[in-house]
């Protein structure tokens, strides 16, 4: 059987128009047919991945006019690892196509003239990146006909996880690591899922469940159900190379954990120019990461291969020491010229509050991580004035903002017209000074 078929033995009923084939191992070649439940190679322990009939998807992709084509992550369904058209319905369907922001106030700031956000702050239905990466998760998990679903996660995974179960009638149980963000846990809890918090760091907590997983049997949407998880990453390339005009940007700059979403960013761009819709292979790919916990950006920066560290940063959804895609994303950067940032948590705070003043978004530390990161690129001139930049903002500030820094607190002013008149009067003196 030909590779353009073999997907067609997966699940009964109406079809999508995935072009995947089989799952592959990255490393040694392997190949397994898409309804496999393996998520590692069983001959050499690496991930497996989504392999696709990219000439088929080609011929498909032009068969069908932007039109018709959902507002959603879905919409290059082709390009997703979905067969079951029963299960994709059912997920995620107001998930994905973010705004790309012309960002003109920051750019500014910063030196740069062509800057764009893509806001993924505002992502359906959890309001970070995730959405995309949990939706293609729990489509996979519906698509085996299961209905519980397990998570590791350093924050937005489990909120993701939870509002996406929800909603396809699944039981989530979402795993935190010790000195969790408590705003996201109740987020999870207020969503229906049932919350753990664990003693130990993401890597511990990573490690143990995974273990759970293979006991128990059940699927955990960031490790047994990883290959097609990770697919949903590469839509932010294949939204941004269309809100640009099909034009791919001279760089990302992409906040990394685990690597998930800038090592498939890069598949994402590959793909594009594979399926003949943009020439993607000019573009860079920069990735941020907090002083206090940046195995991929050191050794990008310093040359060598990726070292664990303990993470010990107020970045809490970026704190993974021992990624597992990070390899992935420094053969990514290498191959395409791209570099890394690497800021202090205080960077990324002053970051948060120069993107809110600027451009009215309120990020996380993720995002606050990436535009420190990208200023920091912009100053060493590692990015050009004049270059398009695309900069990933993947989480949303309304879940942290208890854990931003206290500033002083506003004094109570007495409720009439002489004392409110002074208060402005500071005010206006307090914004001339900061410009
Ligand atoms: C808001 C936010 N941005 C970025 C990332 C980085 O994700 P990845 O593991 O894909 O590198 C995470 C991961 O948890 C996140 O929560
Ligand atoms: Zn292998």
């Amino acid at each position: 059987m030909s590779n353009a078929t073999q997907h067609l033995e997966g699940p009964v009923g109406r079809r999508t128009r995935s072009c995947a084939t089989e799952l592959v191992c990255r490393d040694c070649g392997y190949r397994t047919p898409l309804l496999d439940q393996a998520f590692k190679c069983p001959a050499c322990g690496e991930g497996l991945d989504i392999d696709y009939d990219y000439d088929r998807a080609k011929e498909v992709i032009a068969e069908h006019g932007l039109a018709d084509r959902p507002w959603s992550v879905w919409r290059f369904e082709e390009l997703l690892p979905i067969t079951a058209a029963d299960a994709q319905d059912r997920v995620a369907q107001f998930a994905g196509m973010t705004p790309l922001i012309k960002a003109d106030r920051l750019g500014a700031e910063l030196g740069l003239k062509n800057l764009y956000l893509k806001d993924d702050s505002t992502n359906r239905p959890s309001l970070s990146y995730k959405d995309r990466v949990v939706g293609m998760a729990i489509a996979r998990l519906l698509e085996l006909g299961k209905d519980e679903v397990g998570c590791v996660s350093t924050g937005n995974v489990g909120t993701a996880v939870a509002a996406l179960a929800a909603k396809a009638g699944a039981r989530a149980y979402v795993f935190y690591p010790g000195n969790m963000e408590k705003g996201k846990a109740k987020a999870c809890r207020a969503l229906g899922a049932q919350v753990c918090q664990l003693d130990g760091n993401y890597d511990q907590a990573n490690r143990a469940c995974r273990e759970l997983s293979l006991a128990s049997g059940i699927e955990f949407a960031n490790i047994t159900l990883r290959p097609f998880y990770a697919e949903g990453a590469k839509t932010v390339a294949f939204e941004v190379v269309e809100e640009l005009g099909w034009k791919s940007p001279d760089h990302f700059v992409i906040p990394a954990a685990g690597g998930t979403l800038s090592s498939r960013v890069h598949k994402g761009l590959n793909e594009l120019e594979m399926v003949g819709l943009a020439e993607t292979s000019g573009t860079k790919i920069n990735i941020a990461q907090a002083s206090g916990c940046n195995p991929i950006a050191t050794a990008i920066l310093e040359g060598g291969e990726l070292e664990p560290q303990s993470p010990d940063t107020a970045v809490h959804s970026l704190a993974i020491g021992a990624p597992g895609d990070g390899p992935l994303v420094i053969d990514a950067v290498r191959s395409r010229g791209g570099s890394a940032g690497t800021v202090t948590d205080v960077e990324v705070f002053e970051a948060i509050d120069l993107l809110g003043a600027t451009e009215g978004i309120l990020t996380e530390p993720a995002g606050g991580t990436t535009i420190a990161s990208l200023g920091q690129l912009a100053a060493q001139g590692k990015i050009a004035p004049e270059e398009t930049v695309v900069a990933i903002i993947s989480g949303n500030g309304l879940k942290t903002i208890q854990d931003h820094p206290d500033k002083a607190w506003p004094e109570m002013v007495a409720c009439n017209l002489e004392s409110m008149s002074e208060q402005l009067e500071d005010f206006r003196r307090t914004a001339a000074t900061v410009g």
